[in-house]
């Protein structure tokens, strides 16, 4: 499968209660190549208008923020926990989650990034299928299944509440200087795209 074909696969979802008030799936954006993954949790009020991930306020710190760290939108690839906009902006529900991950899990597998920076407490808890606290684990990073994992804040927890915003501006400082050693940045090669051979 490409991720055209998951795009266009996962647009009509009706697999959980999410999918009547929707106004449209958003399933990600960004470099299709990325070596740099973002998850964050779920579409908000602009997103479900745009079908695009982090257009709103919180969007617009992440641009910030990745510009910070020597990145663009162009650059890395944006994804949520879930799809579909919860009504007024609630929490993800379990099941919504459980229904939701298959979708998350191939968009990992074809985009096969080395690092996933999650965003907040809802997509560190699904990558290691654990009740962790953002609070705690984040600043450091681990390795989940092959990937370099970086736990970070959630922007829009940034947004209001100030000393969340220097930590989650102390956790790009972080990622930067990781790019910067391992030389990330540079553009992968076909084999390792899976184009060769
Ligand atoms: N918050 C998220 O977690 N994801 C978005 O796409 C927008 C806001």
């Amino acid at each position: 499968m490409t991720l055209a074909e998951l795009n266009a696969s996962v647009r009509d979802c009706q697999q959980c209660r999410l999918a009547s008030k929707r106004t449209q799936v958003v399933v990600g954006a960004g470099n299709p190549a990325a070596t740099i993954m973002f998850i964050g949790e779920a579409p908000g009020f602009h997103e479900d208008k745009q079908g695009e991930p982090f257009v709103g306020a919180a969007g617009k710190l992440l641009t910030e923020l990745l510009d910070s760290a020597g990145l663009s939108r162009n650059d890395v690839y944006i994804a949520n926990v879930i799809k579909c906009r919860p009504p007024d902006n609630r929490n993800p529900l379990p099941d919504e989650i459980e229904t939701c991950k298959p979708f998350l899990m191939q968009q990992i597998q074809l985009i096969n990034p080395k690092v996933i920076c999650t965003l907040g407490n809802f997509a560190i808890r699904t990558m290691l299928g654990k009740q962790v606290s953002i609070t705690k684990i984040r600043g450091e990073h681990f390795e989940v299944q092959g990937f370099d994992v970086f736990p970070m804040l959630h922007p829009a927890a940034a947004l209001h509440q100030g000393n969340f915003r220097v930590l989650l501006q102390e956790d790009f400082r972080k990622l930067k200087k990781y790019l910067d050693n391992t030389h990330l940045m540079q553009p992968k090669t076909a084999e390792q795209m899976g184009l060769f051979g």
